[in-house]
């Protein structure tokens, strides 16, 4: 289940406090923005060669785990560009009039974001394809045999799309997409550095050794590394500290239930329950929710890609399988003999 106070699990797409948390923290200038630096440099290159042509950006599609910064990179290359961004998600446009009324309300060089793009319905979807090809709209006006089809021009604009999931576009909406930019997990040293800088933003002192404590267990995502430091922060004020050292952080992070991996209750609950009841897998992704009571969804956007990335979990063509490596973090004799390991071994 989602706990409100979970740092982790809370993705907070309707949370107002966590919102209002990444709008406050949010770097608004490219050279403010930590670390994916081949994204940041090729953005830069776009963004001034868009300029000089005085045209809009090329469409561009970001995706990666939730965190990671792609809704942040869209507000700043509307920012650098000087330009208006609307934003909206797939699955907030219901019909095709509301993909007309926004298209058609966007001025000249606009940025449209739209955040969860792979959730478009397939029709709106297919209006788009004019849209990003050819700065147009294909709109059928009156039903049955007097219905005809109207073709309406638009500004030339930038769509920015935003995806956890890149394998479920459908290739001719990929296939628009001028750049597509994958956002990598950030070094320790990354959110260091990002955990430093809101801590100045929210007017705190923080040593180096502790926002490199935090670091460590933010999933090497900076949206957990700022709820992470927040809720520090409050420990900070019900102890009166003014700062925030390594003592506090580690006591905080404790009593939030995650450990030095980065891992929080769930994640460990995912992988003992795979040991225990599987021994160590293989076993499926609606298995593992079942028995963790957590969405599917869940489980595939927010806990996985993380304990892939930290190589505790593995994925083979029969499921999910348990790595040594989690079996020794949570210390848990691994039987290096079994049948399910052997397999383990050579997947
Ligand atoms: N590269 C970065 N440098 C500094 N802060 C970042 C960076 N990426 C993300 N953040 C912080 O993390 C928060 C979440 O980022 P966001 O762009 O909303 O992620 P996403 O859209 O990928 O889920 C932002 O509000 C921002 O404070
Ligand atoms: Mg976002």
């Amino acid at each position: 289940m989602i706990e409100r106070d979970n740092p982790i699990a809370n993705t907070g797409q309707n949370e107002e406090e966590v919102t209002s948390l990444d709008f406050t923290l949010r770097p608004k200038k490219l050279d403010e923005y930590v670390g994916q630096e081949d994204i940041k440099k090729n953005l830069g290159v776009s963004i001034q060669a868009a300029q000089k042509r005085d045209e809009p950006v090329e469409h561009i599609l970001f995706y990666g785990p939730p965190g990671l910064g792609k809704t942040t990179l869209a507000n700043i290359i509307a920012r650098e560009m000087g330009v208006n961004i609307k934003t909206t998600s797939g699955p907030a446009i219901e019909k095709q009039g509301d993909l007309a009324s926004i298209l058609t309300n966007l001025q000249e060089n606009d940025i449209l974001f739209i955040d969860e793009i792979h959730r478009l319905k397939t029709q709106i979807e297919e209006m788009l394809y004019s849209a990003m090809e050819d700065y147009a709209l294909d709109i059928i006006i009156g039903k049955g045999p007097a219905a005809r089809s109207m073709r309406l021009s638009l500004p030339k604009f930038t769509l920015i799309g935003a995806t956890t999931k890149a394998g479920s576009l459908s290739s001719p909406l990929r296939d628009r997409f001028g750049h597509i930019y994958k956002l990598d997990f950030y070094t320790d040293e990354e959110i260091r550095k990002i955990v430093s800088r809101s801590a100045s933003l929210l007017d705190m002192k923080i040593d180096d050794d502790a926002a490199l404590e935090i670091a460590s267990c933010s999933r090497k995502t900076p949206r957990i590394a700022n709820r992470i430091l927040k809720r520090v922060r409050d420990f900070a004020e019900v102890e009166s500290k003014k700062g925030i050292d390594l003592a506090l952080c580690k006591k905080s992070l404790e009593s939030m239930g995650i450990d030095k991996a980065g891992l929080d209750k769930t994640d460990r609950q995912i992988l003992v329950t795979i040991i225990e009841k599987f021994n160590g897998g293989p076993v499926g992704l609606n298995t593992i929710a079942a028995m963790t009571t957590e969405p599917t969804e869940t489980i595939e956007d927010l806990y996985e890609p993380y304990l892939l990335q930290i190589g505790f979990m593995e994925r083979t063509k029969r499921g999910r399988m348990v790595t040594k490596n989690a079996y020794s973090h949570l210390k848990l004799t691994y039987i290096e003999d079994s049948n399910q390991n052997q397999s383990q071994l050579f997947n």
